[in-house]
């Protein structure tokens, strides 16, 4: 077990207990989260999907009109990938925690795979969208629009009526974020009493700058991650440990 010393987790329980109210604890989760169910995260040196792919190519609009099969065949590999993982001990400790105190705890994620979903938190606040979800890469323009289900196969599938194609329902970079998810977001930062900032570089925005909307609003924040991150300066307490680890520690018996 590599775990922070007893004394700061101990210290992160008694905030995390002073914080038992409506909203009171959120939860910032990235791709560090699900590093232990199998997922690779995006940017750690050596195994970050970033280290080895290119995000013009494969993560922006311009990227997928240019190669389509080549992108959409990506996505499809990560789509099996996040079906084949499970939810770790952090997900399912979270999930615990929110089935002994409902309405205390918001997750807000980066993470595109539904793995605080299937562990139980099926209200997690998704910031960066699904990856198992599909969408038409350009507004249909038909009214009622074509069902997205009825695209015939392909790589990637396309419209039979207009040859629209399907994309997965990630934000790309350039795009907007889900603008009702990113209120929601903004709102359980500025809410809670304690944010933890679990496996996140802190590199992408808006979602990094939700730690210190929240410290400006007057939460307590800390984060689990074993290594350093963009934000570390933001928060009160760096718990240097994994999220499989440090969550059910930090959450037992609370
Ligand atoms: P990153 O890959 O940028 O960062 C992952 C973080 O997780 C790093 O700080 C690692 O140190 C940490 N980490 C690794 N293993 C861990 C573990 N077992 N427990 C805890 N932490 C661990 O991922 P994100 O910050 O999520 O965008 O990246 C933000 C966004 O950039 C992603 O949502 C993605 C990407 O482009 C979209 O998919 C739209």
């Amino acid at each position: 077990m590599n775990l922070p010393p007893r004394a700061e987790l101990d210290a992160a329980r008694e905030r995390v207990h002073a914080a038992l109210q409506p909203g009171g604890l959120a939860v910032l989760t990235g791709a560090g989260m699900s590093a232990e169910s199998g997922i690779p995260t995006f940017r750690d040196a050596m195994t970050g999907l970033w280290s080895r792919f290119d995000p013009a190519e494969l993560a922006s609009d311009a990227g997928f009109r240019a190669q389509p099969q080549r992108v959409w065949q990506w996505y499809a590999e990560r789509r099996d990938g996040v079906r084949r993982a499970e939810p770790n001990a952090g997900h399912r400790a979270l999930a615990a925690f929110d089935q002994r105190h409902p309405g205390v705890l918001a997750i807000v994620t980066q993470n595109v795979d539904d793995l605080h979903q299937r562990a139980g938190n099926r209200d997690a606040i998704r910031l960066h969208g699904d990856i198992l979800e599909d969408r038409w890469l350009d507004a249909c323009a038909r009214q009622p629009p074509c069902a997205v289900a009825a695209a015939s196969g392909g790589t990637p599938p396309r419209c039979a009526e207009c040859g629209n194609p399907v994309r997965p329902g990630v934000v790309w970079f350039g795009e907007m974020l889900p603008a009702h998810a990113l209120a929601q977001a903004e709102q359980a930062a500025r809410q809670c009493r304690v944010l933890l900032v679990v496996g996140t570089s802190g590199a992408v925005w808006p979602a990094a700058g939700l730690a210190a909307a929240a410290r400006r609003a007057g939460a307590w924040v800390a984060i689990v991650n074993p290594h350093a991150s963009e934000i570390d300066d933001e928060v009160h307490l760096l718990l240097r440990g994994s999220a499989a680890q440090v969550l059910p520690a930090l959450l037992a018996g609370l």
